[in-house]
C-alpha cells in the first residue's frame, strides 16, 4: 500500500484543529467545515471524480456515472467541539485511499462506485445528529430541519443559503437512494473491543438505540446575597437531580445517559438563574432499557422541579432506533476481510452513525478501526498507521468484491 493515505491524511489534518485543546471545531458550514470540504472536492476532482452536491448538502464524488447498483463508501468531517482526529475524516480519507488502492491493484469497478460526506453526523451545531443522512432518506422533514437554529438563531437553511446552496432542494432523494445497491463506511472505533480482540478492523453488527432529550428549567433570577433559600425558585437544583437521576437510571438498566451540554442564564457567579437547559444523550441495547431512562430522568426533573418552585418543560429533538446492519453484506465482508483468520470480530455500538441511518433505506456495513486509546469525541481519539492502512486495505477488498472490480482492460 502507497503512502496516499498519509498524504491525504495530513493535507486535512490541521483544518479545524484547535491549537490550544488539540482538538477539533469543525462545525457544519462554519469556516473549518467549510474548508475541509473544499478539501474533499479538490482531493476528489484530482483523482479524477466527478463531485456532486446533493439538495441536503451532503457531497458525492462518482467514480463512473452515477447510476444503478452504485457502491458508495464514506463518511463526516464536522466534528463535535475539540474532538478527535479520526471520527469521521478516517472514512472519508480512507475512502479516497482505498479508490487509490483500487487503481495501484489495476482494478476498474465494473459497478458505479461513490465517495460520499454526509452534511452535520454529529449535530454539533445544529442539534439533530446525521441530518444530511436523515434529509436524504426523509427520516426528518426538510420544514424541520430547515428551521433547526444554531445557538446564534442561523436556521440550517440560512446556513446552507450562505454557503451557496439552495434550501428549497432539500428532503428525501428516492432518486439517489435508488442508485445506491449498498452502503459501508469505514470509522474509528470507539472503545477497545478490537484492543481485546487483538485486531486491526471489525466489523459492526449494530447500532443501539439512542436519542436527544432537551430539558428547559426556568425559575426565578435573584440576588445570591439577599434572597433566602426558602424563596427560591432555583432552576439549577432541579436541574442537579435530572443529572443525578440521569447517571442512577443508566446504572439500573444496563444503559448510558450523558448531559454534556448545559446553558445557565444569566450566568453570574452571584445571580440565582433563571433558566437552565440541559441535554440529555441517552443509549441502551433495547428500546425498553431506553425508555425507563428517559421516564425516570423526566420524573425527577418534574418532582423536583415542583418542590422548587419551578417549571419544567422537556422536548425530543432526535431519536435513532436499533439498527441492525444488513446480515448478508456483513458475512459477506467478513469472509472477505478476515479470509484465512475466520472473519473479523463483530461489534456493537452505542454511537451513532450515517451508515446506521442509510441501514433503513439501503443495505449497509460498516468497518472499524482498532482505537489504542478507545476515546472518542475528544483530542485523545487515536489509530496507529498501520491500522489505517490496514483499514484502507480491508475497505478496498470490500469494494473491489462488491464492485465486481476487474483489470481495466476488461473493463
Ligand atoms: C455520533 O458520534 C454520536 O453517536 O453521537
Ligand atoms: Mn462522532
Ligand atoms: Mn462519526
Amino acid at each position: 500500500m502507497s503512502d496516499e493515505f498519509e498524504e491525504l491524511w495530513s493535507e486535512l489534518a490541521p483544518v479545524g484543529r484547535n491549537r490550544i485543546t488539540g482538538g477539533y471545531r469543525r462545525f457544519s458550514w462554519g469556516p473549518a467545515d467549510t474548508e475541509a470540504r473544499g478539501w474533499f472536492v479538490s482531493a476528489a476532482r484530482a483523482r479524477g471524480l466527478d463531485v456532486e452536491t446533493d439538495g441536503n448538502g451532503n457531497l458525492w464524488a462518482w467514480w463512473g456515472a452515477p447510476g444503478p447498483e452504485a457502491v458508495v463508501t464514506g463518511s463526516h468531517l464536522d466534528s463535535v467541539p475539540d474532538g478527535g482526529a479520526y471520527d469521521g475524516p478516517l472514512g472519508v480519507v480512507g475512502a479516497l485511499a482505498a479508490i487509490g488502492e483500487l487503481r495501484r491493484r489495476g482494478l476498474r469497478p465494473r459497478r458505479p462506485l461513490a465517495v460520499t460526506v454526509f452534511a452535520e453526523e454529529e449535530g454539533a451545531r445544529f442539534g439533530v445528529p446525521c441530518l444530511g443522512s436523515r434529509l436524504l432518506t426523509g427520516a426528518i422533514t426538510p420544514e424541520r430541519a430547515g428551521g433547526l437554529a444554531d445557538a446564534d438563531g442561523v436556521t440550517w437553511a440560512r446556513a446552507m443559503e450562505a454557503a451557496g446552496l439552495d434550501p428549497g432542494r432539500l428532503g428525501a432523494d428516492h432518486e439517489l437512494l435508488g442508485r445506491i445497491g449498498a452502503f459501508v463506511e469505514l470509522h474509528i472505533e470507539q472503545g477497545r473491543a478490537l484492543v481485546h480482540s487483538g485486531a486491526p478492523v471489525g466489523v459492526a453488527s449494530a447500532v443501539w438505540p439512542h436519542g436527544r432529550w432537551r430539558l428547559d428549567f426556568s425559575g426565578q433570577a435573584d440576588h445570591a446575597g439577599t434572597t433566602r433559600l426558602a424563596d427560591r425558585s432555583d432552576p439549577m437544583l432541579p436541574f442537579a437531580e435530572a443529572v443525578l437521576e440521569a447517571r442512577r437510571a443508566a446504572e439500573a438498566n444496563g444503559a448510558l445517559a450523558t448531559v454534556g451540554k448545559v446553558r445557565v442564564s444569566p450566568n453570574g457567579t452571584n445571580a440565582v438563574p433563571s433558566r437552565v437547559r440541559a441535554w440529555l444523550d441517552a443509549r441502551a441495547a433495547d428500546e425498553g432499557a431506553l425508555r425507563a431512562v428517559v421516564e425516570r430522568v423526566d420524573a425527577a426533573a418534574r418532582g423536583s422541579a415542583a418542590e422548587h418552585g419551578v417549571t419544567v418543560n422537556g422536548f425530543l429533538e432526535s431519536k435513532s432506533p436499533l439498527v441492525e446492519f444488513d446480515h448478508r453484506l456483513r458475512d459477506r465482508i467478513a469472509a472477505r476481510v478476515g479470509g484465512e483468520t475466520g472473519g473479523l470480530p463483530l461489534l456493537t455500538t452505542g454511537a451513532g452513525h450515517d451508515a446506521g441511518v442509510l441501514a433503513t433505506a439501503v443495505p449497509t456495513a460498516m468497518l472499524f478501526v482498532r482505537n489504542p486509546t478507545g476515546t472518542s469525541h475528544a483530542p485523545e481519539e487515536a489509530a496507529t498507521g498501520a491500522d489505517c492502512r490496514a483499514g484502507v486495505a480491508a475497505l478496498a477488498d470490500v469494494l473491489a468484491d462488491l464492485t465486481g472490480a476487474g483489470p481495466r482492460s476488461r473493463a
